[in-house]
């Protein structure tokens, strides 16, 4: 375990906290005027789209690894531990964050009480202060930039959660999922709650089967790209 501090980080001038439909909490960014999650359920979008049709199809697996581009307030990285802890498989979890917040926001957000497990607070505060974990048969590690992977490595499941292709359309270029493709392990997927036809297309001509799948509460559609 190391407890190396991550800085600069954002803070309550970058972000602020808004609740969203099914009461659960994400931040807002100030600079790229989008929220974190959906504003029609924070949780429910993260369930839906990254556990429910993401992680739980790859289940089968001895052990499953996962790579989130966008690690944000680390929803997504608690409910798979959470999942990690349910099915008692080992789950290797890489986040990519490039403009990690501050763990006193995190803090605040509080996602193990609202998901009703307050007593994993702790890992929930770790996942912010610190680079590397392992609780149990979860596995944790976060790197700034997705050009840090090594080629060697490989991913079950890919969480892509940037922001929006009309926040940060340079996050959906051809030749980000071109590398995430060569990332992915035979059988594996990406997620996104993007349903978008030009993002669609570029996972296609990087080598995916897309499927479109209905979408968390608000949206129609999501994606789920498998490499065959
Ligand atoms: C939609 S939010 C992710 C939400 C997150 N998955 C969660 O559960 O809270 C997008 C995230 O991508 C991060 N990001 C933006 N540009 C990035 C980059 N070039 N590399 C890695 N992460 C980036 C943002 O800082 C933000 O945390």
């Amino acid at each position: 375990m190391t407890t190396d501090h991550i800085s600069p980080t954002l803070g309550w001038d970058d972000v602020y906290i808004v609740t969203t439909r099914d009461g659960s909490e994400t931040l807002f960014s100030r600079s790229l005027n989008a929220t974190y999650h959906s504003v029609y359920g924070a949780v429910a979008e993260s369930k839906h789209v990254f556990i429910q049709h993401g992680l739980k199809s790859q289940s089968e697996r001895p052990s499953i690894a996962i790579l989130e581009f966008g690690f944000g307030t680390g929803l997504n990285a608690f409910l798979a531990y959470l999942f990690a802890l349910d099915i008692e498989k080992q789950v290797h979890y890489t986040g990519i964050e490039a403009f990690p917040i501050d763990p006193v926001v995190a803090k605040q957000l509080d996602y193990p009480h609202y998901l009703a497990f307050p007593e994993e607070s702790d890992i929930f505060q770790r996942m912010h202060a610190e680079n590397e974990l392992t609780s149990g048969p979860f596995h944790f590690h976060k790197l700034t930039a997705y050009t840090d992977i090594l080629a060697s490595e490989t991913y079950d499941c890919i969480f892509f959660d940037a922001f929006a292709p009309g926040a940060q359309p340079e996050l959906w270029e051809q030749a980000i999922f071109d590398h995430l493709f060569k990332l992915t392990s035979e059988g594996g997927c990406l997620v996104t709650y993007c349903a978008q036809g030009e993002a669609r297309r570029r996972m296609e001509a990087a080598g995916y089967k897309v499927e479109r799948l209905a979408g968390p509460p608000g949206k129609r559609e999501m994606l789920r790209a498998v490499k065959q």
